[in-house]
């Protein structure tokens, strides 16, 4: 999704752009661009519809007026305008004075717009962000600096956004924020704006959050304004390793780094909170607050997540329990008494941050279940705990998928067990199973790179899949048919198997690939014959004598029925490792799948 960087520094700014540009890739992107200062007082605008590479021989390749150490930078995942350079970030105004990046929507653009091309303003562009260049223009006219312009200019503007923008007569860079994530970063080199701190974690030791509304002035000191005044120095956050990004350290792609780091990351989690469990202490520590009910709130994978882990809360404490659509919530009453657990790993995600402004409203306590600590999210929640499943680059979730999941059922059993309603004798044998998980892990991987291979060839022409389980199995194999769509571009539904004869069955001829977590539930041989007597070809992950007998039954493990409370986690590696085969084998970029970004900050 759209990124921003910009930066003063006292080496030249190009370097420095196109490397936070290229730590944005990850998010997905259509074009790119930056805008530098010259030591001439221009602006260079260098733009690319291709890749980083691509716009950093551009920018080597620059034969213009020496670059210096001012300039802003942009990723671009297109909302309103064709993929073309023209709609590329940075924008000009018509003077080519004021360079201008932006994240999110300008709602009222098209009003703007008119107003603007009324007055005699050209557009060379068709998106909405490029309002905000012009706006700039007319408010510099009348005299005032780039800073008073954005505090004019923020009155006139609905939607939302993180922009930055650079006037060439007198080198100011002035951001602000709205809806949508900056950062002020600090460093040795020079100050830095960015939307994501993984632009910028490589070189920059500590940063400042913007609030909705702040306007920032980017300066060795930098200008504060927060409702017309100087506000108290905001926290500084330290840009601390964990999000730091790291290479591909042999791995084929990101995906497959990710997919086979999964029970090292689940080691991680549970030597930090298993001990948390039987005593409650992990709850105590996170300040929980008493509740009668949970709801939990997430988008595509972490709502997978969080729906498993809301389930956990429900088999193992009897209470009452809601998942909730992040882009669907505002429409949810909050009963009193209800925790709600926000799961997001980017912690950035727009539908979440609308869900979040809901739910406030009716005062509930909410605790964000997240990768990055300093996120938007994690900065308007009651409490955090952070997943530490570290940088995930891949746009498909997984990963991180596994560390929600550990994360969310260890302070689901520890609240129970700080309220009374789970024993500390069965909370023990509960976290023992859970230790078991990084070894259950590691087994369905070795299983799964076995025996999957061998399958692609003859799923590989197959238009449409079906998921199956029961019970626990069933929000996996949501999951999978996610990982199997957005990985493959092929469709992927998936039920609880005794849905079938209710409507899905009809779609079951011979061949057709149908996907059973087979998580030992006995009324899943039914709806298996079912599916075998009409030519289906059906794939069980489960126990030993399965397609792919991943599932940690199969090794042999004195397990206290702790799966049969937050299901077969270890099932989602086979089905994670079956759409990366799959997807590669129809030529498809595993790491970047079309359409998709990975911090969704627009809703
Ligand atoms: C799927 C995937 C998405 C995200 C969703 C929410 O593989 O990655 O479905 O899970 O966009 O993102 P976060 O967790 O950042 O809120």
């Amino acid at each position: 999704m759209c990124g921003i960087i910009a930066c003063r520094t006292a080496s030249p700014a190009a370097p420095f752009l196109v490397r936070g540009l290229r730590l944005l890739e990850y998010r997905g992107y259509d074009s790119i661009g930056v805008a530098v200062l010259t030591s001439g007082g221009s602006t260079a605008v260098i733009r690319s519809v291709n890749r980083v590479d691509d716009l950093a021989n551009m920018v080597d390749g620059w034969s213009g007026q020496p670059l210096g150490g001012i300039g802003i930078g942009h990723t671009r995942w297109a909302t309103h305008g064709a993929v073309t350079m023209a709609n590329a970030h940075p924008h000009l105004d018509c003077t080519g004075r004021v360079a201008v990046v932006h994240n999110g929507i300008i709602e009222n653009a098209d009003e703007l717009r008119h107003e603007l091309s009324a007055g005699g303003h050209e557009f060379a562009s068709a998106v909405d962000s490029e309002v905000i260049s012009h706006l700039l223009e007319n408010e510099l006219e009348t005299g005032k600096d780039l800073n008073k312009a954005m505090q004019a200019i923020v009155l006139k503007l609905a939607g939302t956004w993180a922009m930055v923008a650079m006037d060439s007569r007198d080198g100011r860079v002035v951001g602000t924020a709205h809806g949508s994530p900056l950062l002020l970063g600090h460093s040795a080199h020079g100050v830095f704006f960015a939307s994501d701190v993984s632009a910028i974690g490589d070189w920059v030791d500590q940063f400042q959050a913007l609030d909705d509304g702040d306007i920032v002035e980017l300066a060795a000191e930098p200008v504060w304004i927060r409702s017309g005044a100087a506000p108290q120095p905001p926290r500084l956050w330290s840009a601390d390793r964990s999000t730091r990004q790291g290479g591909l350290d042999g791995h084929p792609d990101y995906m497959h780094a990710e997919i086979d780091e999964q029970p090292e990351v689940a080691a991680r989690i549970l030597d930090e909170l298993a001990n948390g469990i039987p005593t409650g202490s992990l709850w105590r520590n996170l300040d929980g607050p008493a509740f009668e009910r949970i709801a939990v709130i997430g988008c595509g994978t972490s709502l997978n997540a969080a729906a498993v882990v809301a389930q956990a809360f429900g088999r193992l404490g009897g209470l009452s329990h809601r998942s909730l659509v992040a882009s669907e919530a505002v429409s949810a009453v909050i009963e009193p008494g209800t925790l709600v657990l926000v799961f997001s790993q980017s912690g950035e995600t727009a539908d979440i941050m609308r869900a979040v402004d809901h739910v406030q409203t009716f005062g509930a306590s909410m605790l964000a279940v997240t990768n990055n600590p300093h996120s938007s999210l994690a900065r308007r929640s009651d409490s955090v705990v952070t997943c530490q499943a570290g940088p995930e680059i891949g746009v498909a979730a997984t990963k991180t998928f596994t560390a929600q999941v550990i994360t969310g059922v260890c302070v689901a059993l520890s609240a129970l067990v700080a309220q009374g309603r789970l024993d500390r004798s069965r909370a023990r044998e509960l976290a023992d199973d859970l230790r078991h998980l990084p070894d259950m892990l590691a087994q369905a991987l070795v299983v799964s790179k076995d025996v999957i291979p061998s399958l692609v060839g003859d799923l590989v022409s197959a238009s449409g899949f079906l998921f199956l389980g029961r019970g626990p199995g069933v929000t996996f194999a949501e999951e999978g048919a996610l990982k199997l769509k957005e990985l493959t571009y092929r469709w992927a539904e998936a039920y609880p198997a005794g849905e079938l004869k209710h409507g899905p069955l009809a779609l079951v001829e011979s061949g057709t690939p149908v996907i059973v977590v087979d998580n030992d539930d006995r009324r899943l041989r039914g709806n298996v014959a079912e599916v075998e007597a009409r030519g289906g070809r059906v794939i069980r992950i489960g126990s030993s004598g399965s397609t792919i007998p991943a599932l940690g039954r199969s090794i042999d493990l004195p397990l206290a029925g702790g799966m049969d409370q937050w299901g077969p986690l270890e099932s989602v590696i086979p089905m994670q490792v079956l759409a990366r085969e799959l997807a590669l084998a129809l030529g498809r970029d595993v790491d970047k799948p079309r359409n998709l970004a990975k911090s969704v900050t627009v809703d």
